[in-house]
């Protein structure tokens, strides 16, 4: 059992399942769409699966909202607003909520957009991953470079004026200086957050299956280094590996995550975690991946694929895990508060790394050093239970 003062904030995520294409390096739960999309009924089931989470949340209010997928903005503005209109009817949500729509540029429309801001929505995030038509075909994306220009004006007139664009760089075939230019072309498109993903080959995806020929080391190292130059040069700021922002314009949502925060997970496949402080457990559940089984079955057991408590190693782990990836150091208080355990668990951890110059310890305040920011996976490894620790891990 372990000791919580009071639970974390509270997010809520929802997994929409279906998308007009299958891209080649993705392994999120996501299926091409075969047949009409069935929106009615998914809405249903997403409202259903939100009554049978309620019980674990009582009195709780959520701060943040993420529409991600999939493709949710495959739904029209009606279906989102009443999904929305029934998840404030169903638990109480912050008034100043940020409420973010996964949108791809090859499902964009303005009355759309304007529709989606109508029902509360107050944040963007289009996945663009390259302006370069020649690597939207490597990629064998739906849409053109034009479309993704578009859908960033489409978004600031609709009234977003806060919007993130997805952007990848590490394609087959990509020079440094082509992902310079496609960084700066979308630096163009003024958004106010920017994830920059280096492509990487997932297990179970058609890129994993025959492997396209990727830059090497020292390319994606020029790409890295001209990347993150350019981004501080136009006030973005990394806050966490992957993730860049205007001045207060953090995803609150994903914040959430990483300082290891509470979620509900709805929808296909969707992971939820929350920590029950009164009985002392932190729980895991997810829902059943395929559409249909999901469907089928969303709001009784059944839809539950799977729930249970978590260890202390594995709250431990995953603690780092998320806490480490944000740029900004942390106090051994949050530790407490959010683990349930005493600061006293990790200190022998902390204090090696710190001996390792990975980490500066400075009485309870924790932050990388710039040695552990580059070689975070070997830092992480360090918060696995030792038995499942790589032997000879020192990144020296
Ligand atoms: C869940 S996807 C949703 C975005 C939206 N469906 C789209 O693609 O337009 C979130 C983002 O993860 C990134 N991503 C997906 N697969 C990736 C991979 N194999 N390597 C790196 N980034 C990846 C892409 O930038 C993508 O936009
Ligand atoms: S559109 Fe997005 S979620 Fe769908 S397959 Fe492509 S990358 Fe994955």
């Amino acid at each position: 059992m372990f000791r919580f003062t009071a639970p974390p904030p509270l997010s809520l995520y929802i997994h929409f399942p279906w998308c007009i294409y299958k891209c080649p390096y993705c392994d999120f739960n996501s299926h091409a769409i075969r047949e009409d999309l069935p929106e009615t009924a998914y809405i249903d089931a997403l409202l259903k699966d939100l009554e049978q989470e309620l019980p674990a949340i009582w009195g709780r209010t959520v701060q943040t909202v993420f529409m991600g997928g999939g493709t949710p903005s495959l739904f029209s503005a009606q279906a989102i607003d009443r999904l929305l209109s029934g998840v404030r009817a169903r638990l109480p949500l912050s008034p100043d909520a940020e409420i973010t729509l996964e949108a791809n540029p090859g499902t964009v429309e303005q009355e759309k957009f304007a529709g989606y801001r109508a029902a509360g929505v107050n944040r963007l995030s289009i996945g663009i991953q390259s302006l370069n038509e020649l690597h939207l075909k490597t990629l064998e994306r739906i849409h053109s470079a034009e479309e993704s220009i578009h859908a960033a004006e489409t978004a600031r007139r609709a009234g977003f004026d806060d919007f993130n664009l997805d952007l990848m760089f590490g394609l087959p075939g990509q020079t440094a200086t082509q992902s310079c230019d496609d960084l700066l072309a979308a630096i163009e498109l003024r958004p106010t957050h920017l994830s920059w993903y280096q492509l990487t080959l997932e297990p179970n995806t058609r890129f994993y299956a025959q492997p396209p020929v990727l830059p090497d080391n020292d390319t994606l190292w020029d790409m890295h280094n001209r990347g993150h130059t350019q981004l501080a040069a136009h006030d973005y700021t990394q806050y966490e590996v992957s993730a860049f922002a205007k001045a207060g314009r953090q995803c609150r949502h994903n914040l959430n995550y990483w300082r290891f925060g509470d979620y509900i997970g709805i929808g296909a496949g969707a992971h939820g975690k929350i920590t029950d402080a009164g009985h002392g457990v932190v729980v895991r559940r997810s829902k059943q991946r395929h559409p249909q089984a999901y469907l089928e079955n969303a709001g009784n057991d059944r839809c539950i694929a799977g729930q249970r408590n978590l260890t202390e190693a594995e709250i431990v782990f995953e603690f780092a895990l998320n806490r480490l990836r944000l740029k900004q150091g942390f106090d051994l208080y949050e530790f407490e508060t959010r683990c349930g355990l005493p600061g006293s668990r990790i200190l022998p951890i902390l204090q090696q790394a710190s001996n390792d110059d990975l980490l500066l310890l400075d009485g309870s305040q924790v932050r990388h050093t710039d040695r552990g920011w580059r070689f975070l996976n070997d830092l992480l490894e360090r918060f696995l239970p030792e038995e499942t620790q790589h032997a000879g891990n020192n990144p020296d």
